[in-house]
């Protein structure tokens, strides 16, 4: 499967869901997961997040493995989503700050 990871938390880009071709994506306040049930690893969403927030299982780097865990944990909690909207309005900001995780909406 495919996992999306810290930087997506308050950025939320959208870009992703755009190019999903099995509607895998799931939306919560801050952030977004991927269904580890859904996902057929065709890494099409890999290159389109301008946060570069989401990685193969095996390559999610050391510090960001938990949210393997919690892409699963938390697709049955968030709703399905298949067509982008306008990134959280301090986007831009956000890319890039370390340790977001805390700000994680649930
Ligand atoms: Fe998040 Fe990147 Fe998608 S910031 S919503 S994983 S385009």
């Amino acid at each position: 499967t495919h996992v999306v990871t810290e930087n997506c938390i308050k950025c939320k880009f959208t870009d992703c869901v755009d190019v999903c071709p099995v509607d895998c994506f799931r939306e919560g306040a801050n952030f977004l997961v991927i269904d580890p049930d859904e996902c057929i690893d065709c890494a099409v969403c890999v290159p389109e997040c301008p946060a570069n927030a989401i990685f193969a299982e095996e390559d999610v780097p050391q510090d960001q493995v938990q949210f393997i865990a919690l892409n699963a944990e938390l697709s049955p909690e968030f709703g399905m989503i298949n067509r982008s909207k306008k990134p959280l309005p301090d986007a831009d900001d956000w890319n890039g700050i370390p340790d977001k995780l805390p700000h994680l909406q649930r």
